[in-house]
């Protein structure tokens, strides 16, 4: 196991020697990321007197409560973020689960370079209005080459809560159109009427049912399905919408199977009573294939395959939100490909990593019956469909999906040996055969998270309680040899 060099301040000989130590350990293994860093280097605390000198002045004209630490971009490379002190940081939260192949890509700054890019950036087009001539080849060999299976259309859009509440509209418009009986029946005067006092008819009293601690964004639609804190809620009006049961299972999960199942039954049949009660009838039910913010809640695949069948079964749009667990990191391109659906979803919304955002669909009807009811001025980003091409790849050159598969079982199996050495600190270990998207519960999280930088980590939290790791897509054994002993060394403190 490589060693973390990370504990205080070193001086120059030593951080040598130890950095001489993990090159070593490195030696072993292909690099994915040339040149990147051999390992952490902690050289003050965080945020160290430059940072907060920034921040200091940051302050003044942005509100930077929130900050979790300054970085300077243009020194970070690869799995390793570093700050304006100098601090070399094993970042494997990644901005948020948001970076799939490492700071400054080689790959992603050749295609940002491009003339092509430089173009769309200058150029920016309202894209429902004016795309360009080459659009549909940006969208077929990038964001379309990836698609769920069953998906071959795509609405793209700016973030992840854009993404959601765009195929939130899709779905409210879907049903009308059904009710009304078909795309070709007109709107009636009192439908044109009514909606502009938003009131019925005209404005809809459909729904979206979500779940429990669920996550959806931060927008004013979305922000009626996400479930997960009171505090993103608060002060902000709200649809009266659903909210389902999300089965919490219970870990190790090979000794509670029999409890686990009767949990997913239940939340099925919870699902079920609303979709047939709620006094406003659900267009839609929007599922994260793991909740990543609410605590990073797993659900089996045969509870995923009985929501699939549930929706099918009440005319209900099934949304996959793969805002957070799509491209990669479960080791599944799509995390919704460990389920084995029998049909595919209606909408399977995504960002994060792929940098872009919006919402994969099949059905042709799923499109509104006139132009401008889904719409906006720049509808995405041509520049940023062109970075998710390079992003694609770049996974594929790299392998980097069965990769992170591989890795992701060496991580949780060194987290497993933890847990056993250390119960009580590492509880409800959850994510094996994920990939790299593994999270556990911290008696003490947000402690753990503070020490996790004194050792040269970067980790994020989620939930009340979970540590949650979102590593890149080119983090390898050697980073989780790393993690792991940065992690034993934090419970022992
Ligand atoms: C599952 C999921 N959906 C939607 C969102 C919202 O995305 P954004 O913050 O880009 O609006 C997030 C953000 O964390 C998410 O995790």
């Amino acid at each position: 196991m490589a060693s973390v060099r990370a504990a205080g301040r070193l001086q120059p000989a030593a951080r040598t020697a130890l950095q001489a130590g993990i090159s070593q350990q490195t030696r072993g293994y292909a690099s994915l990321f040339a040149g990147e860093p051999s390992g952490p280097e902690i050289k003050t605390q965080i945020p160290g007197p430059k940072s907060q000198q920034a921040i200091k002045e940051l302050d003044k004209v942005f509100d930077t409560r929130a900050v979790n630490m300054l970085a300077d971009y243009t020194q970070s490379k690869g799995n390793y973020i570093v700050d304006p002190d100098g601090n070399v940081l094993l970042d494997v939260y990644a901005q948020i689960a948001s970076i799939p192949v490492g700071y400054n890509n080689p790959t992603l700054a050749k295609a940002a370079q491009s003339p092509e890019m430089i173009n769309s950036l200058i150029n920016r087009p309202a894209l429902g209005n004016f795309p360009s001539h080459d659009w549909a080849q940006i969208l077929e060999t990038g964001i379309l080459s990836v698609a769920p299976k069953g998906l071959d259309q795509v609405f793209t859009a700016t973030a992840g809560s854009d993404a959601n509440e765009c195929a939130f509209k899709a779905a409210f418009m879907y049903k009308a159109q059904q009710r009304r009986g078909g795309p070709d029946v007109e709107f009636t005067a009192e439908e044109l009427s009514s909606c502009m006092n938003n009131s019925l008819p005209g404005a809809s009293n459909l729904s979206i049912l979500s779940f429990k601690s669920a996550f959806h964004g931060r927008l004013f639609g979305t922000l009626s399905t996400t479930r997960s804190k009171p505090i993103h809620k608060l002060d902000i009006p709200a649809f009266d919408w659903p909210q389902a049961t999300f089965p919490l299972l219970k870990y190790p999960l090979e000794e509670h199977a029999t409890e686990n199942a009767k949990a997913e039954a239940d939340a099925l049949a919870d699902v079920e009573r609303l979709i047939t009660t709620f006094p406003h009838p659900p267009a839609a039910v929007i599922v994260e294939p793991i909740q990543s913010e609410g605590g990073d809640n797993h659900a089996s695949p045969a509870f995923f395959r009985g929501l699939r069948e549930l929706t099918a079964k009440h005319d209900v749009l099934f949304i996959v939100d793969e805002v957070q667990t799509g491209i990669g990191a479960t080791g599944k391109f799509w995390a919704h490909e460990h389920w084995d659906l029998p049909t595919p979803p209606d909408m399977v919304t995504f960002s994060k990593k792929a940098q872009t955002a919006g919402y994969y669909y099949g059905n042709p009807a799923l499109r509104p019956n006139k132009p401008y009811r889904q719409f906006n001025t720049w509808m995405g980003d041509p520049a940023r469909a062109i970075l998710f091409r390079g992003i694609i790849d770049e996974v594929k050159r790299l392998n980097l999906v069965e990769h992170t598969a591989k890795t992701g079982d060496y991580l949780y199996a060194g987290i497993e040996k933890l847990a056993v050495k250390y119960p009580g600190q590492f509880k409800n270990l959850r994510g094996k055969g994920q990939g790299t998207f593994i999270a556990f519960d911290s008696p003490q999280r947000d402690a753990f998270l503070k020490k996790a930088k004194t050792v040269g980590v970067n980790i994020g939290g989620s939930g009340e309680s979970a540590v949650r790791l979102r590593p890149m897509l080119i983090f390898d054994k050697v980073h989780a040899d790393i993690l792991l002993e940065a992690m034993e060394k934090i419970v022992k403190m």
